[in-house]
């Protein structure tokens, strides 16, 4: 029973920051495409890709294609820490970059 409920508490211990999270959308990619809080350089994506333009071919990419892209950008052109592939905040900008497809 005590074995139990430290298994319980271990699980409920790692899953936390998950539920503590907002999960990912396209909202919040939106607004981190737009703030220069990915990077150190005071720009943004939207510096140099203002309102997703010419990114429509790229949404089009699979989703480890474009996290490769994203974080390539967040480290050289914003001087920034690339994203963790898991997280909520890259899965809500790829997210984001999938509206930019032509409908
Ligand atoms: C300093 C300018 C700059 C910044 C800031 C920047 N990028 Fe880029 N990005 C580029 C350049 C240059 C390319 C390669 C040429 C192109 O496709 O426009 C590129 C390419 C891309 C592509 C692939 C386009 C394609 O057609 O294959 C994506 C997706 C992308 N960037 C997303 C982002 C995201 C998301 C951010 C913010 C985390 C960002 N970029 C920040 C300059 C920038």
């Amino acid at each position: 029973m005590k074995k139990i409920l430290s298994v319980v508490i271990t699980l409920a211990a790692l899953a936390a920051p998950a539920w503590a999270d907002e999960p990912a959308s396209v909202e919040r990619g939106k607004e981190l495409f737009n703030s220069n809080s990915l990077g150190s350089n005071k720009k943004s994506c939207a510096t140099c890709h203002p309102k997703g333009s010419k990114l429509q071919r790229a949404a089009s990419y699979d989703d480890k294609r474009l996290e490769k892209i994203v974080n390539l950008c967040i480290v050289t052109m914003l001087k920034g820490n690339p994203l963790p592939s898991d997280s909520t905040d890259m899965a809500s900008i790829i997210a984001f970059l999938k509206t930019l497809a032509p409908s």
